[in-house]
């Protein structure tokens, strides 16, 4: 099913109907991604992961015009209602941010734009889908189990000042293009299949950073943020990644409470937790083999 028709109080039936995303969309779905997350976030008595239009703006008109992500809009009699997103750069797809416009919520609008992005990623070939969800958020949560998406991991979303700590034997220096095959050696060695794309990106715009230990390459970070993921052989490569970082961008880093050993340590350090956020995942899912951090688009 590609339409719905939903009823609003003022205008009776309407329906709704999903298309590709432009980048002239860039405003409208900005605009709904920032009242949306607020909405809810606000409702919670938490910050919002897009505290003002233009951060929503921003990232719209990144993900709309980057080949590499796969977007879809819903459009209600000619005005934008939602949208979705599907990071294609890797094996496993990653979902999001999906936003759907406070004012027609809870009408089926959110299950389409996730239906239509699993039918996207099954067409692709994709291996599994993975998604994060903010735990307060009981509707997302449900809707994606209710899709199929399994729980895999939660993870605490940090922040705080620089920590300024260096971890001994373990030096941190930028990551160049050089060092790409050695990082997915190490991503592949965690989680069984490498982030080769976001890494290429994050290298480009010079945000990422490797891991050295004894002498090669034993972790990396393609940033130290909301919108970054790291992995490392162990936890010690983690810390030393995000003991040296200069400050956390986004919301924080999201460390997985399953890592107990990296979370107590994070605390020592007085990064606090500002809330906690759902991994969840449909299809191939290995259980990491080292330490990681997941970003918040996956
Ligand atoms: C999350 C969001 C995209 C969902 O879109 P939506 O159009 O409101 O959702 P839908 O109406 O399509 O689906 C909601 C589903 O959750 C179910 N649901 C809602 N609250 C529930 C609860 N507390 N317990 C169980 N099920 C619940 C509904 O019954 C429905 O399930 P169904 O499709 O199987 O009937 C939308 O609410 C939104 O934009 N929220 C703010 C931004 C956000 O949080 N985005 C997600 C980030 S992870």
């Amino acid at each position: 099913m590609s339409d719905l028709s939903i009823e609003r109080p003022e205008d009776g039936p309407m329906t709704v109907a999903m298309r590709p995303g432009t980048p002239e969309d860039a405003e409208a779905c900005g605009q709904i991604c920032h009242r949306a997350f607020t909405g809810v976030a606000t409702a919670h008595g938490y910050p919002s992961d897009f505290p003002s239009p233009e951060i929503g703006i921003g990232l719209m008109t990144m993900l709309l015009a980057h080949p590499g992500f796969y977007s879809v809009v819903a459009e209600c009699e000619g005005t934008i209602v939602g949208s979705n997103f599907l990071d294609e750069r890797s094996s496993i797809a990653g979902v999001g941010p999906i936003t759907v416009d406070p004012t027609v919520q809870e009408s089926g609008i959110g299950r389409l734009l996730m239906q239509n992005v699993l039918d996207r990623a099954a067409a692709q070939g994709a291996a599994g889908v993975r998604l994060l969800q903010s735990a307060y958020n009981t509707r997302s949560l449900s809707l994606y189990a209710r899709m199929g998406f399994q729980v895999r991991d939660v993870v605490a979303c940090m922040q705080g000042p620089p920590i300024g700590a260096t971890i001994p034997g373990y030096g941190v220096r930028s990551a160049a293009e050089a060092d790409l095959a050695a990082c997915n050696d190490v991503c592949r060695y965690v989680h069984g299949h490498d982030r080769s794309g976001e890494l290429r990106d994050a290298i480009a715009q010079g945000s990422a950073v490797v891991v050295e230990h004894g002498g090669r390459i034993t972790g990396y970070a393609t940033a130290t943020a909301f919108f970054g993921h790291a992995v490392g052989e162990t936890t010690e490569d983690l810390k030393a990644v995000i003991g040296e970082a200069q400050s956390f961008e986004g919301s924080g880093i999201l460390v997985p409470l399953r890592n107990s050993a990296l979370f107590a340590w994070c605390l020592q350090n007085r990064l606090r937790v500002v809330f906690l956020m759902t991994l969840m995942s449909v299809g191939l899912y290995n259980e990491p083999a080292g330490a990681y951090l997941p970003s918040v688009l996956y």
